[in-house]
């Protein structure tokens, strides 16, 4: 049996091929990725075959002889849409009949409304009439989304956020060691919805002060006026929206339901958010 994983270059696929490394051995684990010199020098010891997710043809040749495929979800913006990325990397899946796919998701995606959802909506539903056998992972947020509101508080100062409906943010690692498990496992379930404690940013601000030892606190502000701060902190007016929008599906409700999965497949307790929330501040 042999694996492979996708955008493995990134932090959740680096996170993933060193999982899979230590559950199956190197020698059984291909890194595919866009950019073969970063592949090269990260993965010194795994195969590394070179695909664009915009190249149906070279993503076809990548898979060639792959049992079972960790299938990284694209980032949103590139040349060629994500939906159409993710189309590419589909039919390079069925073209090769692998054995099984994981896919990194988006949490609850059937009901999802959030703009981030829709790709991974599609995505879910290509591999479902794909035929193939396939997991999902739906990870619920990294915590090192929060890495600024994070050293804000470190800082000893306000930590600004709009939305105040709870999430479960896990660290990236967890995540991706949660899905290079159920890639390997020998039985699996569709969807996997992987979360951790599900609270607010309010609560997140105090557990993250306490960890500190600061008196940095959280604090709601209107989104209007969560743009302007990332604004005033030099980002221009489009990618400070952008950051924004990643509370939305929060503020929709996507994102509060808790759920033990990942715990169950690490076979461990999470880290504690204490010490999750000094290893993204550094
Ligand atoms: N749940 C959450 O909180 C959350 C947050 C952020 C992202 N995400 C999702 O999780 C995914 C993984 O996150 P991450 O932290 O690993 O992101 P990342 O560190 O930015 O890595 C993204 C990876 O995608 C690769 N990539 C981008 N466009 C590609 C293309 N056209 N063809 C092939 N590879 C391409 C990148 O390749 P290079 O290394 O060559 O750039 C990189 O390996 C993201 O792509 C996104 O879908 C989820």
């Amino acid at each position: 049996m042999n694996y492979a994983v996708t955008a493995a270059t990134g932090h959740f696929g680096q996170a993933a091929v060193k999982e899979l490394n230590q559950l199956v051995g190197a020698d059984r684990v291909v890194v595919i990725a866009r950019n073969a010199e970063k592949a090269a020098q990260l993965f010194p010891a795994n195969e590394v075959r070179v695909a664009d997710y915009g190249d149906q043809a070279a993503l076809e040749k990548a898979l060639a002889g792959i049992d079972r495929v960790l299938f990284v979800s694209s980032q949103p913006g590139g040349a060629v849409s994500r939906d159409q990325q993710h189309r590419n990397v589909v039919a390079a899946l069925k073209d090769n009949r692998v054995a099984r796919v994981v896919y990194t998701s988006f949490p609850h995606v059937d009901r999802g409304q959030s703009w981030l959802a829709a790709d991974h909506r599609l995505t879910e539903e290509l591999l479902r009439e794909s035929g193939l056998a396939h997991a999902f992972v739906r990870n619920n947020w990294y915590l090192e989304n929060e890495a600024s509101f994070l050293k804000a508080i470190a800082a000893g100062q306000a930590a600004s956020y709009w939305t105040d409906k709870p999430m479960g943010w896990v660290l990236e690692a967890e995540y991706a060691a949660g899905a290079a498990r159920v890639l390997v496992a020998d039985q699996v379930k569709e969807v996997y919805e992987f979360a951790g404690p599900i609270i607010t940013y309010a609560a997140l601000g105090e557990a993250a002060a306490a960890a500190l030892g600061t008196a940095g606190k959280a604090e709601q502000v209107s989104k209007e006026a969560y743009v302007a701060g990332l604004e005033a902190d030099g980002l221009d007016h489009d990618t400070a929206a952008l950051y924004a929008s990643f509370q939305e599906p929060a503020e929709a409700g996507d994102l509060s339901a808790a759920s033990d999965d990942l715990a169950t497949v690490l076979g461990h307790p999470l880290t504690p958010l204490a010490a999750a929330i000094k290893q993204v501040v550094g």
